[in-house]
Protein backbone atom coordinates (compact mmCIF):
# COMPACT_ATOMS: atom_id res chain seq x y z
CA UNK A 1 0.00 0.00 0.00
CA UNK A 2 1.29 3.54 -1.27
CA UNK A 3 0.10 7.15 0.35
CA UNK A 4 -1.50 8.41 -2.36
CA UNK A 5 0.31 11.78 -2.92
CA UNK A 6 3.60 9.86 -2.81
CA UNK A 7 2.50 7.80 -5.76
CA UNK A 8 1.31 10.24 -8.01
CA UNK A 9 4.41 12.69 -7.38
CA UNK A 10 6.86 9.63 -8.14
CA UNK A 11 4.35 9.09 -11.00
CA UNK A 12 4.99 12.58 -12.13
CA UNK A 13 1.82 14.29 -11.77
CA UNK A 14 2.76 17.03 -10.08
CA UNK A 15 4.77 17.74 -6.59
CA UNK A 16 3.32 16.71 -3.15
CA UNK A 17 1.92 19.89 -3.04
CA UNK A 18 0.35 19.99 -6.08
CA UNK A 19 -1.09 16.72 -5.33
CA UNK A 20 -2.36 17.57 -1.89
CA UNK A 21 -4.14 20.35 -3.75
CA UNK A 22 -5.63 18.21 -6.34
CA UNK A 23 -7.08 16.01 -3.35
CA UNK A 24 -8.53 18.98 -1.91
CA UNK A 25 -10.51 20.41 -4.92
CA UNK A 26 -11.71 16.66 -4.94
CA UNK A 27 -10.10 16.00 -8.29
CA UNK A 28 -8.92 12.40 -7.01
CA UNK A 29 -11.01 9.77 -7.08
CA UNK A 30 -10.15 5.90 -5.67
CA UNK A 31 -12.62 3.23 -7.06
CA UNK A 32 -15.01 5.88 -7.77
CA UNK A 33 -14.92 8.03 -4.48
CA UNK A 34 -13.98 11.22 -4.11
CA UNK A 35 -10.49 10.53 -2.21
CA UNK A 36 -10.45 13.55 0.63
CA UNK A 37 -7.17 12.88 2.55
CA UNK A 38 -3.49 13.01 0.58
CA UNK A 39 -2.53 10.62 3.59
CA UNK A 40 -4.60 7.95 2.19
CA UNK A 41 -3.19 4.47 1.24
CA UNK A 42 -3.96 2.62 -2.42
CA UNK A 43 -3.23 -0.15 -3.47
CA UNK A 44 -0.89 -0.33 -6.55
CA UNK A 45 -2.33 -4.05 -7.93
CA UNK A 46 -5.91 -3.42 -7.58
CA UNK A 47 -7.20 0.17 -6.87
CA UNK A 48 -8.31 2.50 -9.56
CA UNK A 49 -7.14 6.18 -9.33
CA UNK A 50 -8.42 8.63 -11.90
CA UNK A 51 -7.42 12.22 -11.67
CA UNK A 52 -9.37 15.10 -13.20
CA UNK A 53 -11.16 12.46 -14.92
CA UNK A 54 -8.18 10.38 -16.36
CA UNK A 55 -7.53 6.69 -15.39
CA UNK A 56 -4.03 6.47 -14.02
CA UNK A 57 -2.16 3.70 -14.32
CA UNK A 58 -0.38 3.29 -10.97
CA UNK A 59 3.21 1.97 -10.67
CA UNK A 60 5.71 2.12 -8.24
CA UNK A 61 8.70 0.58 -10.49
CA UNK A 62 11.17 2.88 -12.23
CA UNK A 63 14.05 2.03 -14.41
CA UNK A 64 16.59 4.86 -15.97
CA UNK A 65 19.32 4.63 -18.77
CA UNK A 66 21.81 7.45 -17.86
CA UNK A 67 24.28 8.45 -20.21
CA UNK A 68 27.14 7.90 -17.09
CA UNK A 69 30.36 10.84 -17.31
CA UNK A 70 33.72 9.67 -16.24
CA UNK A 71 34.30 11.08 -12.61
CA UNK A 72 30.96 9.66 -10.57
CA UNK A 73 30.67 6.19 -8.55
CA UNK A 74 28.36 3.92 -9.40
CA UNK A 75 26.70 3.99 -5.86
CA UNK A 76 23.72 5.03 -3.99
CA UNK A 77 26.28 7.56 -2.12
CA UNK A 78 29.48 7.96 -1.00
CA UNK A 79 31.43 9.42 1.88
CA UNK A 80 34.36 11.20 -0.38
CA UNK A 81 33.29 10.89 -3.92
CA UNK A 82 30.15 12.27 -6.20
CA UNK A 83 28.31 9.58 -7.40
CA UNK A 84 25.58 9.24 -10.23
CA UNK A 85 23.12 9.89 -7.99
CA UNK A 86 24.27 13.88 -7.43
CA UNK A 87 23.34 13.79 -11.71
CA UNK A 88 19.52 13.46 -10.85
CA UNK A 89 17.12 16.23 -10.46
CA UNK A 90 15.41 16.84 -6.63
CA UNK A 91 11.92 14.57 -8.13
CA UNK A 92 14.40 11.90 -9.48
CA UNK A 93 16.63 11.73 -6.18
CA UNK A 94 12.98 10.89 -4.63
CA UNK A 95 12.36 7.35 -6.24
CA UNK A 96 15.00 5.68 -4.33
CA UNK A 97 16.88 4.71 -7.40
CA UNK A 98 20.15 2.61 -7.38
CA UNK A 99 22.13 1.51 -10.16
CA UNK A 100 21.83 -1.42 -11.34
CA UNK A 101 25.24 -2.68 -12.01
CA UNK A 102 28.22 -0.66 -12.02
CA UNK A 103 30.61 0.81 -14.33
CA UNK A 104 33.77 2.11 -12.87
CA UNK A 105 34.31 5.97 -11.75
CA UNK A 106 36.56 6.11 -14.88
CA UNK A 107 34.24 4.63 -17.14
CA UNK A 108 31.47 6.09 -19.69
CA UNK A 109 27.90 4.95 -20.91
CA UNK A 110 25.02 2.87 -20.27
CA UNK A 111 24.01 2.63 -16.94
CA UNK A 112 20.47 1.33 -15.46
CA UNK A 113 19.05 2.86 -12.76
CA UNK A 114 16.31 1.39 -11.08
CA UNK A 115 14.07 1.44 -7.98
CA UNK A 116 12.87 -2.06 -8.53
CA UNK A 117 15.03 -4.52 -6.71
CA UNK A 118 13.78 -7.91 -8.34
CA UNK A 119 14.50 -6.34 -11.82
CA UNK A 120 18.28 -5.33 -10.56
CA UNK A 121 18.90 -8.52 -9.44
CA UNK A 122 17.64 -10.31 -12.18
CA UNK A 123 19.63 -8.10 -14.62
CA UNK A 124 22.69 -8.47 -12.22
CA UNK A 125 22.77 -11.99 -11.53
CA UNK A 126 25.54 -14.03 -12.99
CA UNK A 127 23.74 -16.83 -13.63
CA UNK A 128 21.56 -14.88 -16.49
CA UNK A 129 23.87 -13.86 -18.82
CA UNK A 130 22.84 -10.65 -19.53
CA UNK A 131 25.73 -9.31 -22.39
CA UNK A 132 27.13 -6.05 -22.19
CA UNK A 133 28.72 -4.26 -24.86
CA UNK A 134 31.79 -1.68 -24.53
CA UNK A 135 34.12 0.20 -26.92
CA UNK A 136 37.71 0.32 -25.84
CA UNK A 137 40.39 2.34 -26.28
CA UNK A 138 43.78 0.67 -25.32
CA UNK A 139 47.51 1.21 -25.67
CA UNK A 140 49.92 -1.04 -26.29
CA UNK A 141 49.16 -4.00 -29.97
CA UNK A 142 46.51 -6.81 -29.63
CA UNK A 143 46.59 -9.23 -32.03
CA UNK A 144 43.85 -11.66 -33.80
CA UNK A 145 45.04 -14.36 -31.50
CA UNK A 146 43.39 -12.30 -28.43
CA UNK A 147 39.85 -12.72 -29.89
CA UNK A 148 40.02 -16.49 -29.70
CA UNK A 149 41.50 -16.24 -26.60
CA UNK A 150 38.70 -13.85 -25.50
CA UNK A 151 36.17 -16.70 -27.30
CA UNK A 152 37.73 -19.99 -25.21
CA UNK A 153 37.48 -17.97 -22.07
CA UNK A 154 40.18 -16.24 -20.88
CA UNK A 155 41.75 -16.46 -17.22
CA UNK A 156 42.75 -13.42 -15.16
CA UNK A 157 45.08 -12.30 -12.58
CA UNK A 158 46.48 -16.01 -12.65
CA UNK A 159 43.06 -17.47 -11.58
CA UNK A 160 39.95 -16.07 -12.87
CA UNK A 161 38.26 -17.88 -15.72
CA UNK A 162 35.95 -15.68 -17.83
CA UNK A 163 33.28 -16.86 -19.58
CA UNK A 164 33.74 -16.84 -23.03
CA UNK A 165 33.94 -13.00 -24.54
CA UNK A 166 33.32 -11.78 -28.05
CA UNK A 167 36.30 -9.36 -28.75
CA UNK A 168 36.35 -7.29 -32.23
CA UNK A 169 39.46 -5.64 -33.03
CA UNK A 170 38.54 -2.22 -35.29
CA UNK A 171 41.46 0.65 -36.08
CA UNK A 172 44.81 0.26 -34.09
CA UNK A 173 43.93 1.10 -30.55
CA UNK A 174 40.33 0.35 -30.51
CA UNK A 175 38.05 -2.23 -30.04
CA UNK A 176 34.69 -4.00 -29.02
CA UNK A 177 34.08 -6.13 -26.02
CA UNK A 178 30.79 -8.19 -25.08
CA UNK A 179 31.24 -9.98 -22.30
CA UNK A 180 28.05 -11.82 -20.23
CA UNK A 181 29.74 -11.05 -16.93
CA UNK A 182 30.25 -8.16 -14.78
CA UNK A 183 33.21 -8.76 -12.57
CA UNK A 184 35.27 -6.28 -11.13
CA UNK A 185 37.17 -4.29 -13.50
CA UNK A 186 36.56 -7.43 -16.10
CA UNK A 187 36.95 -5.59 -19.33
CA UNK A 188 40.20 -3.59 -18.21
CA UNK A 189 41.76 -6.99 -16.70
CA UNK A 190 40.77 -9.11 -19.91
CA UNK A 191 42.57 -6.27 -22.35
CA UNK A 192 45.42 -6.38 -19.99
CA UNK A 193 45.45 -10.33 -20.03
CA UNK A 194 46.11 -10.41 -24.03
CA UNK A 195 48.94 -7.64 -23.52
CA UNK A 196 46.90 -3.94 -23.67
CA UNK A 197 45.64 -1.22 -21.08
CA UNK A 198 42.54 0.66 -21.11
CA UNK A 199 42.58 3.88 -21.23
CA UNK A 200 39.12 4.67 -22.46
CA UNK A 201 35.93 2.64 -21.50
CA UNK A 202 32.75 2.84 -22.45
CA UNK A 203 29.08 0.52 -22.29
CA UNK A 204 27.30 0.31 -25.37
CA UNK A 205 25.03 -1.57 -24.55
CA UNK A 206 23.29 -3.94 -21.67
CA UNK A 207 21.34 -7.31 -23.60
CA UNK A 208 19.56 -5.28 -26.93
CA UNK A 209 19.10 -2.07 -25.04
CA UNK A 210 21.39 0.23 -26.52
CA UNK A 211 22.59 4.09 -24.87
CA UNK A 212 20.38 6.01 -26.44
CA UNK A 213 23.39 8.51 -28.15
CA UNK A 214 20.79 11.25 -27.82
CA UNK A 215 21.69 11.59 -24.21
CA UNK A 216 24.94 14.23 -23.73
CA UNK A 217 27.23 12.68 -20.79
CA UNK A 218 25.50 13.00 -17.32
CA UNK A 219 21.92 13.24 -18.56
CA UNK A 220 19.28 10.17 -18.56
CA UNK A 221 15.74 9.24 -19.48
CA UNK A 222 13.21 6.33 -18.56
CA UNK A 223 13.15 3.22 -20.12
CA UNK A 224 10.75 2.42 -22.22
CA UNK A 225 8.36 0.10 -21.98
CA UNK A 226 9.74 -1.60 -24.71
CA UNK A 227 13.34 -1.93 -23.24
CA UNK A 228 11.94 -2.81 -19.83
CA UNK A 229 10.70 -5.69 -20.68
CA UNK A 230 13.45 -6.88 -23.04
CA UNK A 231 15.64 -6.49 -20.05
CA UNK A 232 13.04 -8.09 -17.75
CA UNK A 233 12.36 -11.09 -19.88
CA UNK A 234 16.15 -11.56 -21.04
CA UNK A 235 17.33 -11.67 -17.21
CA UNK A 236 14.20 -14.38 -16.30
CA UNK A 237 12.20 -12.01 -14.16
CA UNK A 238 9.45 -12.34 -16.69
CA UNK A 239 8.78 -15.49 -18.85
CA UNK A 240 7.91 -14.00 -22.34
CA UNK A 241 4.32 -14.98 -22.47
CA UNK A 242 3.46 -12.59 -19.87
N1 LIG B 1 34.79 -3.57 -17.14
C1 LIG B 1 35.68 -2.71 -16.60
O1 LIG B 1 36.87 -2.99 -16.48
N2 LIG B 1 35.22 -1.53 -16.17
C2 LIG B 1 33.92 -1.13 -16.29
O2 LIG B 1 33.57 -0.02 -15.90
C3 LIG B 1 33.02 -2.03 -16.88
C4 LIG B 1 33.49 -3.26 -17.29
Amino acid sequence: MERIDKLLANMGLGSRKEIKAMVKRGEILVNGAICKDAADKVDVTSDVVTAGGRKLRLRTSFSFMMNKPAGYLSASRDERDATVMDLLSEEHQRLGLFPAGRLDKDSEGLLILTNDGAFAHALMSPRHHVDKRYFVRYDGILHEHAVTAFESGITIDGGERCLPAKLELLEPGEAVVTVQEGRYHQVKRMIAAVGGRVIYLKRLAVGPVLLDETLRLGKYRELTDEEFQTLAILSGLWRSEE
